[in-house]
């Protein structure tokens, strides 16, 4: 019933293009307040979508109702073909093997040094030996881009930047064929935020992981988002190319926008190209 990737359309040449998160009227309230109101979205395997909206808009909690975190009050979540809500426990917890996911300040253990930190979803879903887990957790650091003798810091003795690395790799320690990152580059400095999204750039195209990232960076949107969501008043009010987006007539859109000159802005297929961040 639930189990199984939803297959919903061909990409033209007989390849089935899969969809890995899929929302249908995803309706959330707290109290009074209506967060989430009959929201839809899509999010087929390979892309890379940035999800944006005003502060408050419901993006988190909307990672969270995908991730099974948070109950939405209706609709429908289903997370590599699974429904989130209403799958048996069991179906549930194969799902939980699947995807990382990367929580705002990275919410690292921070009694355990990293090492321990990305060996514990390891240690927690799979029955390997010790030596094994060693190995696999020496090759999440190295793959997020630190070097080994982090392993044996706690993360207060990390620089911001690699404790966010720490977190990516704690979120890659199973393999995941999902990311969700929730404002993975706030708080860096933009050389090291740049840093970040050409990791997050590398694990979509070289190695074929979704990625949906929120993010209030438009330096992450203008160098490595394909795709780019707008939440407001609940649904999306935009989806597409970001040169599509940009161009949407929404005071929202426009005035986020605005603070930049977007005919400079590189290509996104250009994640190198240098880029300028103006204003404050
Ligand atoms: N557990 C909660 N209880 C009550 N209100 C909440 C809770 N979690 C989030 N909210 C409210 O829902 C709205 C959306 O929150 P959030 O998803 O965190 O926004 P953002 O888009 O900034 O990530 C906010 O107004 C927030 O105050
Ligand atoms: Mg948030």
């Amino acid at each position: 019933m639930s189990a199984g990737p939803v297959v919903t359309v061909g990409d033209g040449d007989g390849a089935p293009i899969e969809t890995v998160v899929e929302l249908r009227g995803v309706t959330t309230r707290f109290g009074s307040q209506v967060v989430h109101d009959g929201l839809d979205l899509d999010v087929r395997r390979g892309d890379l979508v940035a999800l944006i909206g005003g502060s408050g808009s419901g993006k988190s909690v909307l990672l969270r109702e995908i991730i099974g975190l948070h109950r939405p009050d209706a609709g429908e979540v289903r997370l590599l073909g699974t429904d989130v809500w209403r799958a048996p426990q069991a179906a549930l917890a194969a799902v939980r093997r699947r995807f990382g996911m990367m929580f705002q300040e990275g919410a690292l253990f921070s009694s355990l040094d990293v090492a321990t930190n990305v060996a514990t979803p390891l240690r927690e879903h799979l029955d390997l030996p010790e030596a094994i887990v060693d190995q696999l957790v020496q090759l999440r650091l190295a793959l997020a881009g630190l070097p080994p003798d982090a392993g044996a810091k706690l993360p207060s003795q990390l620089s911001g930047g690699m404790r966010k690395r720490a977190a990516i790799a704690r979120a890659l320690a199973l393999e995941p064929e999902v990311l969700f990152l929730d404002e993975p580059t706030s708080g860096l400095d933009p050389i090291t935020a740049r840093a970040f999204d050409a990791l997050l750039a590398f694990l979509n195209r070289d190695l074929g992981i979704t990625v949906l990232v929120v993010t209030h960076d438009l330096d992450t949107l203008f160098g490595i988002a394909r795709r780019v969501v707008v939440l407001g008043r609940g649904r999306v009010i935009a989806d597409g190319s970001l040169d599509e987006v940009v161009r949407v007539d929404d005071p929202w859109i426009q005035s986020y926008f605005s603070s930049r000159a977007t005919s400079a802005a590189p290509s996104p297929s250009d994640p190198a190209a240098p880029v300028k961040r103006d204003g404050a």
